[in-house]
């Protein structure tokens, strides 16, 4: 195993509170045993997200004093223009303020009601803005994406089979776009290959209908592309997006993932049309063109963020950092879910407490003794989050999987505070027989994993 070295040093630091096992207690106990509503200062290692929570370089710290902040036309705005042709290569550029309005300005140009939007898998807010203008969002993920036991090396795939299908079956006149989310989020921050991506523009070519990427973590995709197909192991990792992009019309982005910044997105297209829409709504819901609900200084990180990105000593670090994490735990026969993708590592709750069944939340009482264990934040991704009454007969369903989710914001931890996490989860691992499940005491109808309160069973 390759240790993964950090390839930066360390300028500015920001300290971290230790807590006892009794103040953490009573701080989770307050929460109502929701991690969405402790206090971040009552965390040490906070590993909720890897959304907006990266630490800028000292380039891109510089670049925010060279904001420049005005209401139209900044300089700042034709560099991030400037970098972000270089690398996704679309005519068009709107910069949002982050990811999902990205989405929301796609999908209000794009859909009609009834639409069918098909996607390898959505991200929870790509669905919502899909269902939000009306139409229907539809997973087309491939079998070895579906199966927890598979080590495929890309478990992101579209099932470009099961698109052809689903167009025939609905017809390409009600599919405005196909959509391909590298790395997939959803499906544990697997990525897509090129050559999927070469097979689903081939199908929508096909049929005449447009490809858009959610390019949230393009990046982390394309180092996986260069180490997993040997073909094109000896292109950049520039190149690569560069290439992967071409085959698409445009994408949506969450900066505050591969961008390398705690706020900031866009949507770029090559259609003029559904710009220049896009852009008229932009003005209504964001601000001017040339700043999208972005202070100047923002898009000056942003630029550099997006070059930053591409660095392949950087993504080495990065993936191998992940990597490290989910083999110190598979070592010592904590279940995950292999192989680790991009950005996480994900527990699995059902076999790691098999004495909790799904109406008790086995993700969530692992993410709650995590807490306790080590102070360290974690996000169930199970029953919790995912599962649905039926409005008829009141049955509950549960979701396939109980996970947790360890995401690691860029450039933030060390291996050292990795080697803390595997330790802790090791040592939760080992007293797992006394971890207790959990009910629900108060709850909301939509999204109930941010407010739920809870009670240990
Ligand atoms: N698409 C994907 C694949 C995402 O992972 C996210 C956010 C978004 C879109 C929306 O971007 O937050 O900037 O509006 N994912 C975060 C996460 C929140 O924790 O996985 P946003």
């Amino acid at each position: 195993m390759q240790f993964p070295f950090e390839p930066f040093k360390i300028k500015v630091v920001e300290p971290l509170k230790r807590t006892s096992r009794e103040e953490r207690d009573k701080v989770i106990r307050e929460a109502g045993f929701n991690l969405f509503k402790v206090p971040a200062d009552s965390i040490l290692v906070d590993l909720l997200t890897d959304s907006g929570t990266s630490a800028m370089s000292d380039n891109q710290w510089a670049g925010i004093m060279l904001g420049d902040e005005s209401y139209a036309g900044s300089k700042n705005f034709y560099h991030f223009e400037d970098a972000v042709r270089r690398i996704f290569g679309f005519r068009h550029i709107i910069p949002t303020h982050q990811g999902r309005t990205a989405e929301n300005l796609l999908f209000s140009v794009v859909l009609k009601p009834g639409n069918i939007v098909p996607n390898n898998t959505h991200f929870d807010t790509t669905r919502a803005n899909v269902i939000h203008k009306g139409g229907h969002a539809v997973d087309v993920l491939n079998r070895a994406g579906r199966d927890p036991n598979s080590v495929e090396p890309f478990k992101g795939n579209m099932d470009v089979e099961g698109l052809e299908r689903l167009i025939n079956e609905h017809g390409p006149e009600n599919i405005p776009l196909v959509m391909l989310t590298i790395t997939n989020n959803s499906a544990g921050g697997q990525p897509v290959s090129m050559q999927n991506v070469r097979e689903t523009r081939a199908v929508c070519r096909k049929y005449g209908i447009p490809l858009f990427f959610d390019a949230c973590r393009y990046a982390e995709n394309c180092f996986f592309i260069k180490e997993r197909e040997p073909e094109l192991a000896r292109k950049t990792v520039l190149e690569l997006a560069q290439e992967l992009f071409s085959y698409g019309d445009g994408c949506t982005m969450s900066a505050k993932k591969d961008g390398l910044v705690n706020i900031g997105g866009f949507l770029a297209m090559n259609s003029q049309e559904w710009a220049t829409k896009a852009t008229n709504l932009l003005i209504l819901i964001e601000g001017f063109p040339t700043y999208g609900g972005l202070a100047g200084r923002d898009l000056e990180a942003m630029a550099r963020g997006l070059e930053e990105v591409l660095n392949e000593d950087y993504l080495r670090f990065r993936i191998g950092q992940i990597r490290y994490l989910g083999e110190e735990l598979d070592r010592a026969g904590v279940p995950i879910i292999k192989p680790t993708g991009g950005h996480a590592v994900y527990l699995n709750a059902r076999e790691f407490l098999p004495h909790i069944p799904p109406s008790q939340f086995p993700g969530q009482a692992l993410a709650v003794a995590l807490y306790r264990e080590a102070g360290i934040r974690s996000v169930e991704i199970g029953s919790l989050m995912f599962a649905e009454k039926d409005p008829q007969t009141g049955e509950v369903r549960y979701p396939d999987l109980e996970l947790v989710r360890l995401a690691v914001p860029r450039r933030v931890y060390t291996s050292m505070h990795m080697n803390y996490v595997a330790e802790s989860i090791i040592s939760v691992f080992e007293k797992r027989d006394e971890i207790r499940g959990f009910r629900i005491v108060e709850e909301t109808e939509y999204l109930r994993h941010f407010t739920a309160v809870l009670e240990e069973v």
